[in-house]
């Protein structure tokens, strides 16, 4: 039987360490302090910056949220950075994505001050990281690699294939992993005979974004399985298609009219040494980094 890697139980000791730490920093008079920057109202959006600013509360920094309207100009976004930039209360600003598309994203992800950029997302995070010098990481990468450690799974020498380059996650995870000697293979939609090189993983990080994409045969038995996706379906015919005969995700199913399903298929977890499940897996992970990388922006922001 695979053994199922628990991001919520893992996440709730990083938060333990969080709170300990913000307790520390009470101490010396320093709370620090996120900025959520949520636009309009995507659902999906709400929900992660509400659980984000929760957070806050519950291990003690303090947060601000600000929720500027679905028909906000780049301009007006520009001029609310810099004034989160220049504000000493706040070491960290989250711009959730994806934004209205009349807002130029990456303009406005250039303008968030590095020191503050708790997403890792700013290009000079992004250098910094892969030239190995301290940076702020990006909170999901980063949360995979606390799983592989704090469950005791070797990186060093392993073969990790990592399917997707996006720059919040398939390029940033390739990046740590290379950090922890692992060897990196980075796979993609282009990628020719996909499975044959996911089965040399002994770990594989699944980041595609397709619901199930990751079939059994492209794991190798006993392999490390992460799965970072999280697809919602609604229709009867994907449910059957990934959870046929699953009565417990089948009372789920039919009560709130969906499910989660990541970018591995169920039944390939089962020939896993290891595996997240989704949900409860690498999700939980993402706000508990964000809440580890606010702490640490406070600090290095005062030289500490
Ligand atoms: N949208 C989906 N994931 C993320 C994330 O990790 N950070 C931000 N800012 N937006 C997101």
């Amino acid at each position: 039987m695979p053994k199922v890697l628990d991001g919520t139980a893992i996440a709730a000791a990083i938060k333990q360490e969080v709170a300990e730490e913000v307790r520390a920093l009470a101490a010396r008079g320093i709370r620090p302090g996120l900025a959520a920057v949520l636009v309009g109202h995507v659902p999906a959006s709400e929900i992660y910056v509400r659980s984000k600013v929760q957070t806050c509360a519950d291990l003690g920094l303090y947060s601000d949220l600000i929720t500027p309207p679905d028909t906000v100009t780049t301009e007006e976004m520009l001029d609310l950075v810099a004034a989160l930039n220049a504000r000493d209360d706040i070491d960290g600003i989250l711009i959730q994505l994806p934004l209205p598309k009349q807002v130029d994203t990456k303009a406005l992800l250039d303008a968030v001050l590095p020191a503050k950029d708790v997403d890792g997302f700013h290009p000079v995070n992004a250098g910094r990281l892969q030239a190995g010098r301290p940076a702020l990481a990006p909170c999901t990468p980063a949360g995979v690699i606390e799983i592989l450690k704090r469950s005791h799974i070797p990186i060093s020498g392993a073969h990790a294939v990592v399917v997707g380059r996006s720059d919040i996650v398939g390029k940033p995870a390739a990046m740590l992993l290379l950090h922890e000697n692992a060897t990196v293979t980075i796979c993609h939609s282009k990628t020719r005979d996909l499975g044959e090189v996911t089965r040399q993983a002994d770990i594989l990080v699944a980041a595609i974004g397709r619901p199930g994409f990751i079939a059994p045969e492209m794991v190798k038995p006993g392999a490390t399985v992460i799965d970072v996706g999280i697809n919602r379906i609604t229709t009867r015919e994907e449910f059957d298609r990934f959870f046929a005969g699953n009565e417990k995700r089948e009372a789920a199913f039919l009560k709130r009219g969906s499910t989660l399903v990541g970018d591995v298929h169920p039944k390939a977890f089962e020939l896993s040494g290891a595996y997240t499940p989704v949900p409860g897996g690498v999700g939980p992970l993402t706000i508990a980094m964000l809440m580890a990388s606010t702490v640490r922006a406070a600090k290095m922001r005062r030289g500490l």
